[in-house]
């Protein structure tokens, strides 16, 4: 008979003893550089700066953004990501590449401020069209080919302005393809694509579109962004963007689709983000307002779960909070 043992062999617990073997064997790290910061940017005061359902985040004028980025740069962020709220809309979305639209005139301030931030445009129309739909509509349904030009557009007039990065967010099948042509036809070969290639059709962009008075009047987004069941297409969707010639990827919304993030960190080289939306901020600040669960660690947990998923960056709207908390820490 063998003898018996004291306990067990193995003790994994070992390693937890200490926060120094704790921080030791720590697998995946977070850093300011690694969190993006999404931003709207409102054309004047005729626009709230408040936003109720995100309760804590700010629109702001292109003069206010560039006021705020010296201490988004000091924060040590990896870049900006700038959502344009425009005060009139029509049906064609034009004022998305108008270079006196919201996006231009921050990209133009932020960069005079702060000339080493990284400035990363998204571009869509859902924001500038009176129908709120991300592409242009005929006979009521969205017109992928006639939307690309329209992409197009905003795209290079992002890049004049001083985009490093542009970042269709419409999911119209040849975007990416579109716009690399579109930038180097202009030659503007130096600005870069970061593709919402995975992008779900999400309950959890809610508050967002409330901030960006982006909803669509009619309908829903189900006809061209992914259905949250397909893991498959999804892949097959960062495929296509990679040989398009995108040069970051990104999966959205985070939480949900961490499954999504670990597949594609494995199948594609290009660097990887993660877009933690709107709705994943907005459900963490209501239960942090009740007491339910503390703010800080569960913000922390969250987007160090994406890092360890696979993402290389993450989008937050934390992400300002996030680095101070990080550089406090060190
Ligand atoms: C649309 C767009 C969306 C978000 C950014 N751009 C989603 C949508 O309205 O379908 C969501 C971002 C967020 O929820 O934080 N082009
Ligand atoms: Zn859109």
């Amino acid at each position: 008979m063998a003898e018996r043992r004291l306990g067990p062999a193995v003790r994994p617990r070992r390693l937890r003893r200490t926060p120094g073997l704790r921080a030791a064997v720590r697998e995946a790290r977070l850093s300011p550089a690694q969190l993006i910061l999404p931003v709207f940017i409102r054309p004047d005061a005729g626009i709230p700066s408040s936003i109720p359902a995100m309760p804590g985040v700010t629109r702001y004028t292109a003069r206010q953004a560039a006021r705020r980025a010296r201490a988004w740069r000091e924060a040590g962020l990896g870049g900006l990501m700038l959502f344009g709220v425009p005060r009139a809309r029509d049906a064609t979305g034009r004022g998305a590449w108008s270079s006196r639209g919201p996006i231009p005139a921050a990209l133009r301030a932020i960069r005079a401020s702060e000339p080493d931030l990284p400035l990363i445009a998204d571009v869509c129309l859902c924001a500038y069209t009176d129908h709120g739909h991300c592409g242009l509509l005929r006979r009521g349904s969205v017109d992928n080919d006639a939307t690309l030009a329209a992409l197009e557009r905003a795209a290079l007039a992002y890049a004049r302005a001083g985009a490093d990065l542009v970042a269709p967010s419409a999911m119209m099948d040849g975007q990416v393809a579109a716009l690399r042509e579109a930038l180097d036809g202009a030659g503007r070969p130096e600005a870069g694509i970061l593709a919402y290639a995975a992008k779900f059709a999400s309950s959890f962009y809610g508050p967002f579109r409330d901030a960006a008075r982006s909803a669509p009047a009619t309908g829903d987004r189900r006809g061209y962004q992914l259905d949250p069941a397909n893991g498959r297409e999804a892949l097959r969707e960062i495929d296509l963007d990679v040989a398009q010639g995108a040069d970051m990827i990104m999966v959205k919304p985070a939480l949900p689709y961490l499954d999504i993030l670990r597949s594609a960190r494995r199948r594609v080289p290009v660097p990887l983000a993660a877009f933690c939306v709107s709705g994943e901020y907005a459900m963490i600040e209501a239960a942090a307002a009740r007491g339910w669960v503390d703010r800080q660690a569960a913000v922390l947990e969250a987007l160090t779960a994406i890092r360890r998923a696979g993402a290389d960056l993450v989008l937050t709207y934390h992400a300002e909070e996030a680095a101070r908390w990080l550089n406090a820490a060190k």
